[in-house]
């Protein structure tokens, strides 16, 4: 079954404490975190203290999706504020030695994770692969919760998927945008191995039971 992680932007924020406690007690696996620094993506979210608050609160996996310039700045304070993956986009990195900023994320502790745009070819972590434990193919343009899925998404992932198996790589494949009951069953079915589910969750009047029917529809 593929994982479900419930990313927290568009809960309510007044009662983060009861966010977290429900994803405590429901079937999802990692808590999602997104962090926007308003210049990688067009909003700003939170940062280092609220996976320093989630941490006290969870045994579940921290999944910091930093959509940020200059992540490298920032890693050694995210692993120590508890991040257990900790996911950079490509496209802030690219004049970097993207290589040598994933070797720091493991030194730390940490999973290392590349995070990829709708609109930046799959073939492009091809070359770093060994070097990540995850990709996460964006099914939305980052920078805002509850917005449509990208239907090319399914193809991105089973040429990923396929890459992947043909060189014996054991790289996971994460989702993030857009996902709901209606593309969860395809999605899991293309390859995904984690689900990155926002708005779908928090808008729903039980949230419990709704990640337990999105965990349901994944093989
Ligand atoms: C968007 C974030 C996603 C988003 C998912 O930039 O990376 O995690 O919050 O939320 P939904 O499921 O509402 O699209
Ligand atoms: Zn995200």
């Amino acid at each position: 079954m593929s994982l479900i992680a419930p990313s927290i932007l568009n809960s309510d924020f007044l009662y983060l404490g009861n966010t977290i406690n429900m994803i405590n007690e429901s079937e999802a696996d990692w808590v999602h975190l997104d962090v926007m620094d308003g210049s990688f993506v067009p909003n700003i979210s939170f940062g280092i203290p609220i996976v320093e608050a989630a941490k006290q609160i969870t045994q579940k996996l921290l999944d910091a999706h930093l959509m940020i310039v200059n992540p490298e700045k920032y890693i050694e304070g995210f692993r120590k504020a508890g991040a257990d993956l900790i996911n950079i986009h490509y496209e802030a990195c690219k004049d970097k030695d993207i290589v040598s900023i994933l070797k720091e994320i493991k030194d730390l502790g940490a999973r290392p994770a590349i995070a990829i745009n709708p609109d930046t070819p799959v073939d492009t972590i091809y070359d770093i692969a060994e070097y990540i434990d995850m990709v996460l193919v964006m099914s939305v343009f980052p920078g805002f919760g509850g917005q449509k899925f990208i239907e090319t998404t399914y193809d991105r992932v089973k040429d990923l998927k396929q890459f992947f198996v043909q060189n014996n790589l054991k790289t996971l494949i994460q989702v993030d945008g857009g996902i709901s009951n209606d593309n969860a069953a395809k999605l899991s079915a293309s390859g995904v191995d984690v689900m990155v589910v926002g708005s779908v969750i928090f808008k729903s009047e039980n949230p419990i039971q709704t990640i337990a029917e999105l965990k349901s529809l994944t093989i």
